[in-house]
């Protein structure tokens, strides 16, 4: 989509998730001016969503909207994560940015407000996705914030940080870009590996939502002058 204010052609973005992350980064692409795809293996629950988001919303096959993007945001259930990507069939991820927010939840049920994970501290699911489809490029976003304030926060204390890594340099500049529009400050941690640290933050910011109901939280990193 031609954009006249920035005299750019915006990326076309295809969201694999029909979740409510799905959803919500869908609202906050089209807020912004992309041409936004949403992908799901249901058609019931596309038509749904496209009342639900808006008529500009375009909704296809996890294949279809893969095919479509050029920017990816993954949006699923960690566990199905893989699964998801080879339904977008890997061909159609080939050299794409792929903005992953899932986070690799267990079944198991959380103790004393505290999740659990499939994967442990030394192997993080985008690492795990990253070697499985290397011709992505793979930079984690939008794990470590509720759905609620993802696009456009409005917090007293000002712009919450979103973390995010990824092995490709360009990517993650590409993705900041989006992230500074969606109102929030970067701090890049680095390579994939740093998704070892950054998806565990989900974990700490669902404690207080699990214990005590209290969603209305993100993460700041502030800085000695
Ligand atoms: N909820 C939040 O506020 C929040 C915040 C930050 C990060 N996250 C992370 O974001 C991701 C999405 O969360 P969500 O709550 O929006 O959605 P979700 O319920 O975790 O995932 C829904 C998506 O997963 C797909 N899926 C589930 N099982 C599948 C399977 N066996 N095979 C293929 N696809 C399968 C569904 O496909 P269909 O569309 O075909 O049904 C759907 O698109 C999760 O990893 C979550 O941890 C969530």
């Amino acid at each position: 989509m031609y954009n006249q204010n920035k005299h750019i052609m915006k990326e076309k973005i295809g969201i694999l998730g029909s979740g409510i992350v799905g959803k919500v980064l869908a609202g906050g692409f089209l807020k912004h001016g992309y041409e936004t795809m949403l992908g799901s293996r249901s058609a019931e629950k596309l038509q749904t969503i496209k009342q639900e988001v808006g008529s500009d919303l375009l909704t296809g096959s996890f294949s279809d909207t893969a095919k479509f993007a050029d920017i990816i945001v993954l949006a699923v259930n960690g566990k199905a994560a893989s699964e998801v990507l080879k339904l977008a069939n890997p061909d159609n991820l080939d050299s794409k940015v792929i903005i992953d927010a899932s986070n690799p939840i267990a079944e198991a049920p959380p103790v004393h407000g505290v999740l659990k994970f499939f994967t442990d501290l030394n192997e993080s699911l985008m690492e795990k996705l990253q070697k499985e489809f290397p011709s992505a490029q793979f930079v984690k976003a939008f794990s470590c914030i509720g759905n609620a304030y993802m696009v456009n926060p409005d917090f007293p204390d000002g712009k919450p940080t979103m973390f995010i890594s990824g092995n490709d340099k360009k990517a993650k500049e590409k993705v900041s870009e989006i992230l500074d529009l969606f109102g929030f400050e970067v701090a890049d941690m680095g390579f994939a590996e740093a998704a070892r640290a950054i998806e565990p933050l989900c974990i700490l910011w669902c404690i207080p939502g699990i214990k005590d109901n209290k969603w209305n939280h993100a993460f700041k990193l502030i800085y000695h002058k």
